[in-house]
């Protein structure tokens, strides 16, 4: 395919309307085997530091597994909302504390609809977890970024490739600091490997997703200097 070719229209809304699906995943319709397979190996043309290819995309099917890890994905929710969860500092910056910032009323649907999904996520009929190899607890930024760098662009790969065939996910990691061994114990993930997120995969029931609503690109964005 040369560059006239690639239909930029369909490849921007992809891009621009792979929400975060929570309520909208259908709990009750099979994902094919073959459409993660295909899915996944898109997801491996993804960037990879060092050309290490050091990625793992763990895809759990089993009614038995999903139960397992979406009790521990609630239990550290329900911590969560009654506030008994000691938040990471840094997380705990990310929160907008007062309705004036325009973060506020976003993050209180995401906490709603993030809610629903703690309840429901034993019915998603995939999950998949991202993993790679090594762990970087103890190293420096360089290390980290390389680590987490070259999983989260797949995973998010995964995700684009997936909502172009129809079906919705979302990224999660809350649960990844209070139960990552308990959900390798269950995986038998060995200890040497990070799991990056925890994607629970469904087709999406209902019409077609919107852009979200961010604040000025001009906030983000630093020509030739910071500010
Ligand atoms: C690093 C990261 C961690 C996230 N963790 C969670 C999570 O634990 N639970 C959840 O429901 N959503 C999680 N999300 C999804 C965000 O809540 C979501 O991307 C955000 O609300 C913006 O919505 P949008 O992706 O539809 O634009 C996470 C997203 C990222 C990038």
């Amino acid at each position: 395919m040369d560059l006239q070719n690639i239909d930029l229209a369909s490849v921007d809304h992809v891009l621009c309307t792979t929400r975060a699906v929570r309520k909208r995943l259908d709990l009750q319709r099979p994902v094919e085997r073959e459409i993660l397979e295909r899915c996944i190996e898109i997801a491996t043309q993804a960037p990879t530091g060092l050309y290490g290819e050091t990625w793992h995309f763990v895809v759990v099917t089993d009614p038995e597994k999903r139960a397992a890890i979406a009790a521990m994905y609630k239990k550290t929710g329900d911590a969560f909302f009654s506030g008994t969860l000691s938040l990471d500092p840094y997380l705990a910056r990310l929160h907008a504390r007062s309705a004036k910032d325009p973060r506020f009323a976003q993050q209180q649907r995401m906490y709603a609809s993030g809610r629903y999904l703690a309840n429901h996520l034993h019915e998603v009929p995939v999950l998949v977890l991202p993993c790679i190899e090594g762990r970087v607890e103890a190293a420096g930024p360089g290390a980290q970024a390389s680590l987490y760098g070259s999983i989260m662009p797949a995973t998010w790969s995964l995700m684009l490739a997936l909502r172009a065939r129809g079906l919705g996910s979302v990224l999660i990691t809350r649960h990844i600091e209070h139960c990552e061994r308990e959900i390798a114990e269950i995986l038998d993930i060995p200890d040497d490997v990070t799991q990056a997120a925890l994607v629970p995969v469904a087709y999406f029931t209902g019409a077609d997703f919107k852009p979200a609503k961010r604040l000025p690109v001009q906030k983000c964005t630093h020509w030739n200097r910071w500010g």
